[in-house]
């Protein structure tokens, strides 16, 4: 069985709720009918119902009865969720009459009805910008306790077997955080390999990158990997975690013999940190182009609750196959 057909049989053992807020979108409905039919998850749409009812017939889609749909202009926890919002921001100077326009945003209900412990997950994406996703999950649902930074993993999975874990490595930050300090990398690369235990299914063995490996090149850049380095070991001994390694020492065997001889990880990595969002984005995009590498992803890690984003230009299996995997972060959060 391959990774994704694992990540959704979890998922049917034990059916999460996930909201799905951009439910008037044509690829979210039909994700919405397939996760219906196969069990998947316990799907709750966010919109006027005759409206998504009209727009799913419209699509052929027959089955929606299944999911539960919220009308964010007039539902029964309306005034709950607005005093809710009022309290999470009210130290942000919010007033309870600008909590009450936002949660009638379905982006903000889906964390007002997580918090409020009326579903378990979130994917959204399809129709939003990922700040316009992210910024209600960061100012509702929040971090987990000890983690200051949400980050996005991608679960990479290649033709060669030879790299990583039999052909997969996981890659992170690649979605969220653009400069992190070397206290919130560190968080990175401990969340990442709670990430690839909990999805990816193997243990992780974690190589922070830089362009040095131990030592070969000085920088502040430099700096930064080797003391998040030795923070993650400190946050997390039991887990496998070297740095400061270059790409090809980490996941070279030939390479990590050479420059990293006494590191237990060099040459076998299988998850990848990356010092900043843009070597992250830019390094899971070519090896997803040049590699025609499967990318399964973002998989944001840190937040309270599992919210999961989607690119804009997302197809209807993307969308299953992410509310499979939040499905699964649910059950084991
Ligand atoms: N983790 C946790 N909380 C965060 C994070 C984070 N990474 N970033 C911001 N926050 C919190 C802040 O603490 C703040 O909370 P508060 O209001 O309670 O004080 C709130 O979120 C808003 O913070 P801002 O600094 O105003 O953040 P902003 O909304 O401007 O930006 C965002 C956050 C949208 C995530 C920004 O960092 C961003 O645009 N990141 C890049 C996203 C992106 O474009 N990724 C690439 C595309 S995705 C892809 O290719 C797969």
């Amino acid at each position: 069985m391959g990774l994704i057909e694992q990540i959704k049989a979890k998922a049917k053992e034990n059916p999460q709720r996930i909201v799905l807020p951009e439910s008037l979108e044509e690829r979210t409905l039909q994700a919405a009918s397939q996760i219906l039919s196969e069990g998947i998850a316990r799907v709750i749409l966010t919109g006027d119902p005759a409206a998504i009812k009209e727009k799913a017939s419209g699509l052929g889609i027959t089955n929606l009865d299944e999911a539960r749909i919220i009308d964010p202009a007039k539902h029964e926890k309306k005034e709950v969720y607005t005093d809710l919002l009022t309290d999470l921001r009210k130290h942000k100077g919010m007033t309870r009459d600008q909590a009450a326009t936002l949660v009638e945003d379905p982006l903000y209900l889906a964390t007002l009805m997580i918090k409020n412990g009326d579903a378990d997950g979130e994917v959204a994406g399809a129709a939003n910008a990922t700040g316009d996703v992210l910024r209600p999950a960061f100012q509702v649902v929040k971090t987990l306790p000890g983690i200051k930074v949400v980050s996005g993993a991608f679960i990479m999975m290649l033709s060669k077997k030879e790299f990583g874990e039999n052909g997969t490595l996981v890659f992170a930050d690649c979605a969220v955080h653009p400069d992190p300090t070397a206290e919130e990398l560190a968080q990175i690369a401990v969340a990442t390999g709670h990430t690839t235990r909990a999805i990816a299914g193997f243990n992780p063995r974690v190589a922070i990158l830089s362009f040095s490996t131990k030592g070969s090149a000085k920088h502040p850049m430099v700096d930064k990997v080797i003391e998040a380095t030795r923070l993650a070991k400190e946050m997390a001994p039991e887990m496998e975690i070297d740095g400061e390694l270059q790409a090809d020492a980490a996941i070279m065997e030939s390479v990590g013999k050479k420059k990293a001889p006494d590191s237990s990880i060099a040459g076998k990595a299988n998850v990848l940190i990356f010092p900043s969002l843009e070597t992250g984005n830019i390094a899971y995009k070519l090896v997803q182009r040049l590699a025609g590498a499967q990318a399964i992803g973002p998989v944001l890690q840190g937040m309270a609750a599992p919210i999961n984003d989607l690119s804009r230009g997302c197809s209807v299996e993307d969308i299953v196959n992410l509310v499979a995997i939040t499905a699964n972060q649910a059950a084991t959060q």
